[in-house]
């Protein structure tokens, strides 16, 4: 059972808490690479934001569960509600109350050495090895069907899979200990009560931890996923790498059912590919031999009229886009080149001269590119071959 809390929270920041997790929720934009590598524009996987966005999407008061509010664990507000956001997936946001309880030690007065579920091997949970999250052990109306979110109305069980998002973070939970029955006589807390997990959650989310002066107000969304698939087994010391594993394949499967599409992972414009990533004709060789490449080195081609350089590069859109060659030709006279894109020429650039061959210059071209993968081929129209090639930006 849980440990005893009797927080009260200031009004202004109760007031101030009920503000704050939009902001903090929107922190987890996706993250967009700088550099890439070139390589096909493929749908992956559905991230912990966009998951997020969409299960906030459907917190809407046609799809509440409860009748009656849950009271916030951490404030004592009456403001917390459980929707069915997904065929068989309950989400709700509340705060979060450290829950040390279990088989680790722990110095909190309220350390009880029992949780409500165990381990595979029927052992306490370990607070500070499993993330669980807590639920209220009866209706506390006793009534049926619960006016609350009720866990055994819900095909739900010990170990029962969950997301928890907190500012930018997402990691993965179980169903692992039970707020107080309403026949608890010694603590004002009751089984309406939403908004309390373990030391080891807490952690993962970047919460203070402590039992006794941890915990947050507000902001932490608590995605539960029922039916017996989503029971995770294992022992305290593996429960959490088995949690964890299960992580992606929940987003996966709530993205899915939210009607979104992955998003796709083509960089962004502007992103730029070296030419080493790329390949050459005969007798060319890819070199680091002159200073001040990016990369790992340069395209060196042979000195030959045709001599090529291909270089993939992959676009997000389809349409116009400029590209920056970053070049040097330690010579006397200029390298042009035709640039063509996935076969058709698109013109002939200029390469002039620069300084020596460990100065780098810039040509542009304007071409039409695909979304998704291009290659760029680079081709001396001179007996000198193709300036020493660096990258390719596009923009
Ligand atoms: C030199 C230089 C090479 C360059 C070559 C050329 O050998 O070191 O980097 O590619 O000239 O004329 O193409
Ligand atoms: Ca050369």
């Amino acid at each position: 059972m849980s440990p005893t809390r009797t927080r009260l929270a200031v009004a202004a920041a109760a007031v101030l808490a009920l503000a704050i997790p939009l902001a903090i929720r929107n922190a987890d934009a996706a993250t967009t690479p700088t550099t890439v590598k070139a390589g096909p524009a493929v749908a992956t996987s559905f991230t912990p934001a966009q998951v997020l966005a969409g299960v906030q999407a459907n917190m809407t008061t046609a799809k509440k569960v409860n009748s009656k509010p849950h009271i916030n664990t951490m404030t004592r507000a009456q403001n917390v509600n459980v929707y069915q956001v997904a065929p068989g997936v309950y989400a709700y946001t509340s705060g979060l109350a450290i829950d040390t309880d279990g088989s680790d030690p722990d110095p909190d007065p309220d350390h009880q050495g029992e949780t409500t579920w165990s381990d595979s091997n029927g052992k306490a949970l370990g607070a500070h090895h499993v993330p669980f999250y807590v639920l209220g052990d009866d209706c506390w109306d006793r009534t049926s069907p619960c006016p609350h979110f009720f866990y055994k109305e819900h095909n739900m069980t010990g170990r029962q899979f969950a997301l928890m998002f907190y500012n930018g973070k997402c990691i993965g939970a179980i169903f692992g200990d039970t707020q107080t029955a309403n026949n608890q006589t010694t603590s004002d807390n009751d089984s309406r009560e939403l908004g309390e997990g373990s030391v080891k959650a807490a952690q993962l989310l970047g919460i203070p931890s402590s039992g006794t002066t941890g915990g947050v107000d507000n902001g932490v969304t608590v995605v539960m996923f029922s039916g017996s698939s989503w029971v995770v087994n294992g022992t305290n010391a593996n429960l959490n790498d088995n949690i964890q594993a299960k992580v992606q394949t929940a987003l996966d499967s709530l993205g899915a059912s939210l009607g979104g599409t992955p998003p796709t992972t083509p960089p962004p414009t502007g992103s730029t590919f070296e030419a080493e990533t790329g390949t050459l004709s005969a007798g060319g060789t890819f070199d680091s031999n002159h200073l001040g490449f990016t990369g790992t080195g340069f395209a060196n081609t042979a000195n030959a009229v045709g001599a090529y350089v291909d270089i993939p590069v992959t676009a997000a859109t389809a349409g116009t886009k400029t590209l920056t060659f970053r070049y040097s030709d330690g010579t006397s006279a200029a390298r042009p080149a035709t640039i063509s894109v996935n076969g058709t020429s698109r013109g002939t650039l200029n390469f002039p001269i620069t300084a020596n061959w460990d100065t780098w210059a810039t040509a542009s071209i304007s071409v039409p590119l695909t979304a998704g993968t291009n290659t760029i081929r680079v081709t001396g129209t001179t007996a000198g071959g193709a300036a020493n090639i660096d990258s390719v930006t596009i923009s």
